[in-house]
């Protein structure tokens, strides 16, 4: 890929696309192209042709999605099964046919089955089902990820997927709709010390562990891909480091200063109790995540706080695994 290469970012205004157009940037690609929403919906795929034939990308990441938390991933399936097939399809296809040189999909470990061995390796696919709380959106990842797969081998093109682990960062939602466990926790904290509570009520028992990845490091993670990857295999991007609801927690009360406790509730469901991607290949490859979780952190509460402030709406993610 040269530094004028022409790159179109799909979903740049997303938290891990802004990230990506950024890290581009930084690294000095000069001609990458975007485009809003409003100004292309991804869904319609005539004009998702239309703006293939025009612009001719050489490079494209696909970091366009209809996402949301366990709330919304429960409640409308339909949507997110609907949405993230029609936006997938008609970018891996409008881009295999219009001459695309590399093409990356960012799927997600929500595809992993539920039920899967850890950590989790990257042929373990499809060997189970899915979490039913996001299945519409998983089956919708896994076609993508597929399709991917399928042109490479068919057609000898350069088509990959990316599997990120639980990502953050700057540009997270803070919507209590859709935010994930670091921003809802984050809210949870600054609202508790607002509002002077004495403690801060944990789901589940606090040891289920997860792994995070910062958006900066999937954007870097996916400029190391479009320059060393050519498989038709997924692949697993992660930090390799796990913590534990408790520990991660305590990092955020920390950062946040709220000064209260925080108390379990083991009535209430942990998820998996431990879930985590095998990053083996990606580190082979020589790439790393640079980002620790603590100043990750740290930067999301400044975004956070410079970005809103406190909302007043209730979160709903507590034991959420996405
Ligand atoms: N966040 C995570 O923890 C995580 C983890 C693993 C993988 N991923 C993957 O990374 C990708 C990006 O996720 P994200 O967290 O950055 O999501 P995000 O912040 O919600 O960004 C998604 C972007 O896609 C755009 N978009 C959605 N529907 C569109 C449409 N019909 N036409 C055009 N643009 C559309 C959105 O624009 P509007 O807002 O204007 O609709 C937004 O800019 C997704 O594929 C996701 O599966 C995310």
């Amino acid at each position: 890929m040269d530094k004028d290469s022409k790159i179109y970012v799909a979903g740049h205004r997303g938290m891990v696309g802004s990230a990506i157009v950024r890290e581009l940037e930084q690294q000095g690609y000069t001609n990458i192209v975007t485009r809003t929403h409003g100004e292309l919906d991804l869904c319609r795929q005539a004009d998702v042709e239309r703006f293939f034939a025009e612009e001719k990308p050489e490079y494209v990441i696909d970091a366009a999605a209809l996402v949301g938390g366990i709330k919304a991933n429960s409640e409308r399936p339909a949507e997110f099964m609907y949405v993230n097939m029609q936006i997938q399809q008609n970018l891996i296809w409008a881009a295999f046919e219009s001459g695309v040189k590399k093409f990356l999909f960012l799927s997600s470990a929500c595809m992993y089955p539920k039920e899967c061995p850890q950590p989790m390796k990257e042929e373990y696919l499809l060997t189970g089902l899915p979490e039913v709380t996001n299945e519409g959106y998983a089956l919708a990842k896994i076609c993508g990820s597929r399709l991917c797969s399928y042109i490479n081998r068919e057609y000898g093109r350069e088509f990959i997927s990316a599997i990120p682990a639980n990502s953050y960062g700057i540009g997270d939602s803070f919507d209590p709709e859709h935010s994930h466990v670091i921003p809802a926790l984050l809210m949870k904290y600054h609202r508790a010390k607002q509002n002077g509570d004495k403690k801060v009520v944990l789901w589940g028992t606090g040891t289920a562990k997860r792994e995070f990845i910062n958006n900066r490091d999937i954007a870097s993670a996916c400029i190391f891909l479009l320059e060393n990857y050519s498989s038709a295999e997924p692949i697993n991007v992660g930090t390799g480091e796990e913590v534990t609801i408790m520990e991660l927690s305590q990092m955020i009360k920390r950062i946040t200063g709220y000064e209260g406790d925080i108390v379990t509730d083991p009535t209430k469901p942990d998820g998996m109790m431990r879930r985590i991607c095998d990053n083996s290949r990606i580190f082979e490859l020589g790439w790393k995540a640079e980002v620790s979780l603590e100043d990750g952190i740290k930067e999301l509460d400044k975004f956070y706080l410079n970005f809103g402030g406190l909302t007043n709406g209730k979160n709903d993610v507590e034991g959420c695994n996405t």
